[in-house]
């Protein structure tokens, strides 16, 4: 196990009603907000007016940026530093999923900057201060509520990054409720479990040696969600699926299973390069990818990752030959995003053909370095394979 730093000082309000704790710690930072949500779900579903409340009771004076896109974009970003700045503006409160949640760190980080914010996503290094971020989250999946990264889209050069530094973009503070996640759709609470699933993944996956207890932590995150996603998509309003998939979004991305044994990621890098040219949903993108990833690293020298993977959380026989679990495990998960899930199981479904398969491949590596050194090293043939695998 690797040394590691971990921050997570995010302040926490779990459960039905906590939205009544938000104002006393907004409060200590500011009375002058920039309050950013998505296409209008906080209207119909009666948050957004819990909220107000909220802020009212405190006296928080705030200013509305409304329509952040799913994949949120920069120029969104930008009209937030806009309106930061116009308005005098002491915080940024992210109402609904990573989107909001994460356009609203780049325009917290972009406010303190002094040039275009595309370059903080370039960059992250040009992070060194930002306005103190709340949120409130709507959906189950990304972790934002609970982490520092943000991922901000360039439709116009199709390209999809993560940014954020440690402690500077972290939330201050974080409403999770979950019946505040009822009315996602189940096509959003799939998806949101796969990318669940998928952080876990990332962590699990490790060729780092020694993370026993990192495992373990990520074992039961996986248990989680195969047994509550496909609860939450037949039942929206089941408090335990919902609040057991809120929980483990948090803790998938957050540091507690990266911690000291991570590798670099290898489905997201893949995954945003399909977000950038195809505008998919990203957990869709993710559940699809995966498990041809699997198939192609799993070798001599990866098997024993995967045995555990299939004895541990499927709970496939010890005494089968290794090979066989593995692939059992790997056809389990597949079958567990396209049945369980009901996510499309290829990029055709999706309307996706081979035309940019090299030249996303060439970017998802050029991030990485050149090649994603993770779990196992992939060139870019490597990639183009696994999107072919794919289709
Ligand atoms: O825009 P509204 O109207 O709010 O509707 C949203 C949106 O259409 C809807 N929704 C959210 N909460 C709802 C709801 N609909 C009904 N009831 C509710 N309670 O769901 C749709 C998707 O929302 P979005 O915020 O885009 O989803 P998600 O949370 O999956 O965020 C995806 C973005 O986060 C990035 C992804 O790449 C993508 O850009 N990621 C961020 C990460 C991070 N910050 O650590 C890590 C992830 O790996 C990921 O890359
Ligand atoms: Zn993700």
């Amino acid at each position: 196990m690797y040394n590691f730093n971990i921050h997570l000082n995010t302040n926490i309000h779990f459960g039905k009603g906590q939205i009544n704790k938000l104002g006393k710690d907004i409060i200590k930072y500011t009375d002058r907000l920039l309050l950013v949500y998505g296409g209008g779900s906080i209207k119909k579903n009666g948050i957004y007016h819990a909220i107000v409340a909220e802020l009212n009771k405190y006296g928080i004076h705030f200013e509305e940026l409304a329509g952040v896109d799913p994949n949120p974009r920069i120029e969104s970003v930008r009209e937030g530093i806009k309106l930061c700045r116009e308005n005098n503006l002491g915080g940024v409160l992210a109402v609904g999923g990573g989107s909001s949640i994460d356009c609203s760190k780049v325009i917290a980080a972009g406010v303190k900057y002094e040039g275009d914010p595309w370059d903080l996503v370039l960059d992250r290094k040009k992070v060194v201060d930002a306005l103190p971020i709340f949120t409130v989250l709507t959906l189950s999946a990304t972790g934002s509520e609970m982490n520092s990264g943000a991922v901000i889209s360039n439709m116009t050069t199709n390209q999809k990054l993560g940014t954020g530094m440690p402690g500077i973009t972290l939330p201050k503070a974080s409403v999770l409720d979950p019946e505040y996640t009822y009315t996602v759709p189940a096509k959003q609470t799939a998806a949101g479990t796969a990318d669940i699933i998928s952080h876990t993944f990332e962590n699990y996956f490790t060729n780092v040696e020694g993370g026993y207890l990192q495992a373990r932590f990520a074992e039961a995150i996986l248990k989680t969600c195969f047994h509550y996603g496909p609860i939450a998509c037949q039942e929206p309003d089941n408090y335990e699926a919902r609040a057991n998939l809120m929980w483990a979004s948090s803790w998938a991305i957050n540091g507690l299973i990266s911690g000291g044994t991570a590798n670099n990621w290898s489905v997201h890098p893949m995954e945003h390069e399909l977000s950038a040219y195809y505008d998919v949903t990203h957990g869709v993108g993710l559940a699809i990818l995966t498990p041809h990833w699997m198939r192609y690293v799993l070798n001599d020298a990866t098997l024993d990752n995967f045995v555990d993977y299939g004895v541990n959380v499927w709970g496939i026989d010890p005494s089968m030959d290794k090979y066989d679990i593995a692939n059992k495990a790997i056809d389990m998960t597949q079958d567990f995003f396209c049945k369980d899930l009901n996510i499309p199981a290829s990029l055709t479904e999706l309307g996706i053909n081979e035309e940019y398969f090299q030249v996303m491949a060439q970017h998802a590596a050029k991030v990485k370095g050149g090649s994603i050194q993770g779990f196992v090293n992939l060139e870019v043939e490597d990639i183009v394979n696994i999107y072919k695998a794919a289709l």
